[in-house]
């Protein structure tokens, strides 16, 4: 079932997508369309255009593109119909009633009832009689009651039965609680059973005020220390973060990295609301983007261990390639965050807010490691220093910021600025000559169509392709000429099936009069809308003459009239003959 087309055209029209992707990027307006930085992947300069007169948008660098619905779909994480509901919403209008499938949207509803419903269920164990171990695990670790409230922590009880007994005698049926992944099915196929048992609770909630998950923490040395719901239809780790719905209204616009849940707990006591971590998993894109929506500055503070320092490092890069600013907090004697503000006769948050204050960033984190490895007492040492230190600011794109800590590097190794600098330019020019490289192979690679995910026949047949995608954007974009193109092509010359495909479904909607491009986000899975938005959109800058499409249709037609390899092998020698007859008579 799908929506109408009606209703799809009504919330296009309410829900502009200037409009609404203005709240998450910031948008200049260049010729006919807007252009910013991409919301789905870091840049510094701007590849993401919206195309005002067709309500699409596309970005040239990670290749995203589609409607408005796609553009909510991705930057919401939400599905197609929630991404609608999401819009609908927006503009005030009701959803039309029984026209589409909604099962996997009621069986999120349901999820998320399931999930607030465990996180009440939890509190409040917490402070019966059989919470009092946990109670008392979380005060020794020196949490006030607000605090514990604040992020609604909880008690899992040790009966494997305790919270499935609970939401079923809410209504809730197995499968739902088994899909939030609050329970898991028994082995022997009968019932189900709580997945966490005996555990310290910390709700996951996201920026909808949704619990999407929890974390669990055993009270013991046991192994694992934590459990984490896995991803649900309502809970993709990789993409949210810990106590994001915090750390959003605090109107700052830098945010504190951390990497558990007690950490970022500990820090918010402290009276830093803005603490984030990620959900046992190392740092992602994703989330760098979604950090980037409410900050412009991270400051990383990750355990001051080995595998903290490591983590901070590849931390550092992606924040980085994220167009974030970066600061670096290194905690004194090897502790944690929540350790070091714990530790109340000697730090503390006092001291806490101090070491934050004096966090540096990122290329003098950086620095500093190095020189924790160097001796610069040495001339060997130095140079070693310098060779790598130079490498640092190498990755550096602000000439000024280069500059700065060319001058520091100088003063700090004693050798003369010049000399540096000359380093800096020779890794810059051999940089700058492998990106070139880079960038024409990748150019190289998207022409031969090699890459080409959704077209897989690309490769093969470079020349159709580029004809019929010519085509298949010459026809969105002048849909008066359907009719006479169709009287000069038929479908069946296409030659790679994606495009045929494509090209079909266009002149049907043409034919019965239907805007061609409006429910492509509906027909198509995203991967599909993002090629159809790139075809579109690179085309209908080149020729658009009546001209230009003779040539793609003369092009696919002659194409369509080469035999394959595998065709060839298996004719007939007469077959063979006509085929040549046919080909010289063409030429004549
Ligand atoms: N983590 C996890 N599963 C584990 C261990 C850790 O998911 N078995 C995640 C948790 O999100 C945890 C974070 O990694 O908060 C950091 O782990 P770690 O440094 O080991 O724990 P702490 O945050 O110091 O936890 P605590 O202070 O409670 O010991
Ligand atoms: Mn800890």
């Amino acid at each position: 079932m799908a929506l109408p087309e009606s209703f799809i055209q009504e919330l296009k029209l309410r829900n502009d997508i200037t409009d609404v992707a203005s709240s998450y990027v910031n948008l200049k307006r260049r010729g006919r369309n807007m252009v910013g930085l991409c919301p789905f992947h870091g840049e510094k300069t701007p590849s993401f255009n919206i195309y005002t007169e067709n309500g699409s948008f596309y970005c040239f660098g990670c290749g995203i593109g589609g409607d408005v619905i796609t553009f909510i779909m991705k930057i919401e994480n939400l599905d197609y119909i929630d991404a609608v509901k999401f819009l609908a919403q927006r503009a005030g209008m009701n959803m039309p009633e029984n026209t589409y499938d909604d099962s996997m949207s009621a069986l999120r509803n349901k999820i998320y009832e399931a999930n607030r419903q465990a996180a009440r269920y939890y509190f409040k164990m917490l402070h019966t009689a059989q919470g009092i171990n946990a109670m008392n695990y979380l005060r020794g670790r020196a949490l006030s009651e607000k605090t514990i409230r604040h992020f609604g922590l909880g008690f899992a009880p040790e009966q494997r039965n305790s919270l499935c007994n609970h939401l079923k005698s809410l209504g809730f049926k197995d499968s739902e609680i088994v899909a939030a992944n609050l329970a898991f099915k028994s082995k022997n196929g009968y019932g189900i059973y709580d997945r966490f048992s005996n555990r310290v609770m910390f709700p996951i909630i996201d920026l909808r005020g949704n619990v999407i998950a929890f974390g669990g923490r055993i009270m013991t040395d046991e192994k694992p220390k934590y459990l984490n719901t896995s991803d649900t239809p309502v809970f993709k780790k990789s993409a949210n973060l810990f106590s994001l719905n915090n750390a959003k209204n605090t109107g700052k616009r830098t945010l504190i990295l951390c990497e558990g849940y007690m950490d970022v707990i500990a820090v918010n006591q402290a009276g830093f609301e803005n603490a984030v971590a990620t959900l046992g998993t190392a740092l992602t894109n994703e989330q760098a983007m979604l950090m980037k929506r409410y900050a412009d500055e991270v400051i990383i503070c990750y355990d001051a261990d080995e595998a903290g320092q490591k983590a901070t490092q590849r931390a550092i890069q992606i924040l980085r390639n994220a167009g974030l600013l970066i600061r670096v907090l290194i905690i004194p004697n090897g502790k944690d965050p929540d350790e070091f503000i714990r530790n109340k006769g000697k730090n503390g948050p006092v001291a806490f807010a101090n070491i934050l204050e004096q966090s540096g960033n990122d290329v003098e984190y950086r620095f500093a490691k190095l020189k924790t490895i160097y001796d610069l007492r040495t001339s060997e040492g130095k140079i070693n220093f310098l060779t790598e230190a130079v490498k640092i600011l190498s990755t550096l794109d602000n000439s000024i910021e280069q500059d700065v800590y060319v001058s520091k590097l100088s003063k700090e190794a004693e050798v003369s600025k010049e000399a540096v600098l000359t380093q800096l330019q020779r890794v810059n020019f051999k940089k700058n000559k492998e990106n070139a490289k880079k960038e024409f192979r990748q150019l190289q690679t998207n022409l031969n169509g090699r890459d080409d995910k959704i077209n897989n026949q690309h490769y093969q047949k470079p020349r159709s392709t580029a004809a019929e995608e010519a085509l298949i954007a010459y026809l969105v974009n002048n849909p008066d000429k359907g009719e006479k193109i169709s009287k000069k092509i038929s479908s069946d010359n296409f030659q790679t099936d994606f495009n045929r495909k494509l090209y079909e479904y266009f002149q049907q909607r043409i034919k019965n009069s239907l805007d061609p491009m409006l429910n492509v986000s509906g027909d198509f899975s995203s991967e599909e809308a993002s090629k159809i938005i790139q075809i579109i959109s690179s085309y209908s800058k080149s020729v658009s003459t009546e001209q230009a499409m003779n040539e793609y249709i003369n092009t696919i037609n002659e194409e369509s009239r080469k035999l394959s390899k595998n065709e060839i092998e298996q004719a007939s020698e007469t077959e063979l003959l006509e085929y040549i007859k046919n080909l010289k008579d063409k030429h004549k």
